[in-house]
């Protein structure tokens, strides 16, 4: 099939996800036939490398032979199974595996983020209503977090194109001040600024602790927001408040979690356990739909009873896949096989000095980097820039979804030195061309 052929029959018969379709109007959609390392192709040969790692969920490229050899080695024996009831061994050792390296247990899987998210919401609540505090039904989370896009994410979510519309079907939920660095007085540190915050976090919780389940958080990075960055300070400051006010804290590391910030957990950073933890995209390499949602023995025991009331009620037809399980292992022993997180910390670091070299003298301010996260906000009064850019990256080559007039790379681990070099110096030119 031609690629104007399929862009035809997409945009007639599918309803693309965070798009006003009208849009396509002026900007076509990207046809993909197939996928190899950083490299996304469309039908006519032309190929984009893929900066965002395809939202965030691609950690060891497109075709991925160890990741799709498991699946198809689980395919062989067991598709699908209802985990009602059932059991087999991918979820098992893949929820042995999770428990050794979070410090936490007693996987409960979905399959996209936002319903790991809904699952930590409900199961803290119902924690409490079980240990005999139903008052606590409360959730706070950060100004400018984003958890999902489900009603009950979407509340604790604080992104206000997302979220304003639906304001009236949402929970109850208070954001505090985000601890991003770059909201700092002029003068004030970002250790200092992440202390302010805490400190604002504190007082709130102080007031209202009697009627807050959970305090939910995107560790280290808020990558929605626009990768705001933050001291790790804040995450230790949160642990400390909750544990003091009996309020449950929530690790949402579905962006974050499996290597992004250079620790396996951004939470690993500020040596903190939460309450629960969030996993989801990168679980599988990107290959399968995942999510799972840990929580500590304590929250499960407070379920473990005669009644089935008491107990966590909550399901979805695809619960812990063999297949999505079988991608998720073999994501895990690449980690280890291929010692992932110390290759990382040269390739960060060459992606942060290649990307400074291209910057510098443009128009760019608060270049930032955590791990395989690199991001700056461009300096710039054009109303479109958003789509601008994009559109001409696009046409370049480069995958790129800027968020305001931040510009990220959050590229597959196995950019290689020449394409990283590339990307950058790419993104040099661009800005050159549409901003100088
Ligand atoms: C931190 C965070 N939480 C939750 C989600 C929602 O995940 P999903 O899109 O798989 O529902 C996302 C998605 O970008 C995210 O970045």
């Amino acid at each position: 099939m031609e690629n104007q052929e399929l862009l035809q029959r997409s945009l007639r018969a599918v309803w693309h996800p965070c798009t006003q379709m009208k849009s396509h109007e002026s900007a076509p959609l990207v046809p993909i036939s197939h996928g190899q390392g950083v490299w996304l192709y469309d039908m006519d040969g032309k190929r984009y490398l893929d900066a965002v790692s395809s939202w965030w969920v691609n950690l060891f490229g497109h075709n991925q032979p160890q990741i799709k050899q498991a699946i198809c080695e689980q395919m062989d024996a067991l598709e699908h199974v209802i985990l009602a009831g059932f059991t087999h061994e991918p979820v098992v050792r893949l929820s042995e595996r999770l428990a050794a390296l979070t410090g936490l247990g007693h996987c409960f899987y979905a399959s996209d983020g936002a319903s790991a998210t809904e699952i930590a919401l409900k199961m803290s609540f119902h924690y409490w209503r079980n240990s005999g505090k139903p008052g606590k039904t409360r959730f706070l989370s950060l100004q400018n977090g984003y958890h999902g896009e489900t009603l009950g994410a979407l509340s604790v979510t604080d992104v206000a194109i997302f979220k304003d519309t639906y304001a009236p079907l949402l929970l109850q939920s208070e954001q505090m001040p985000s601890p991003d660095w770059r909201l700092a007085a002029e003068g004030e540190s970002a250790e200092q600024y992440a202390s302010r915050c805490g400190d604002a976090l504190e007082q709130h919780i102080a007031a209202h602790h009697e009627q807050i389940a959970a305090f939910i958080l995107e560790p280290l990075v808020q990558c929605a927001a626009g990768m705001a960055m933050y001291s790790s300070l804040y995450l230790q400051r949160a642990r400390d408040i909750c544990s003091r006010y009996q309020v449950h804290l929530i690790a949402d590391e579905i962006a974050v979690g499996f290597g992004r910030t250079g620790t396996m957990f951004a939470c690993e950073q500020a040596a903190i356990r939460p309450d629960f933890m969030c996993l989801s995209k990168g679980i599988t390499g990107g290959y399968l739909p995942l999510s799972v949602t840990l929580c500590t023995e304590e929250i499960y025991q407070a379920f473990y009873d005669d009644s089935a009331v008491r107990g966590f009620l909550h399901s979805h037809s695809y619960t812990g896949n063999p297949l999505a399980c079988a991608a998720a292992l073999a994501t895990l022993d690449i980690f280890e096989r291929d010692g992932v997180l110390e290759s990382n910390l040269r390739k960060s670091a060459y992606m942060k000095q290649q990307l400074e070299q291209a910057l510098a003298g443009l128009p760019v301010m608060h270049a930032r980097q955590q791990g395989m996260i690199a991001a700056f906000d461009v300096i710039s009064v054009r109303q479109d820039f958003q789509r601008d850019f994009y559109q001409a990256a696009l046409a370049r080559g480069l995958l790129l979804r800027p968020i305001g007039n931040t510009v990220y790379l959050m590229p597959p681990y196995v950019i290689s030195d020449s394409e990283i070099d590339w990307m950058c110096g790419e993104i040099a030119q661009l800005l050159q061309e549409r901003l100088t």
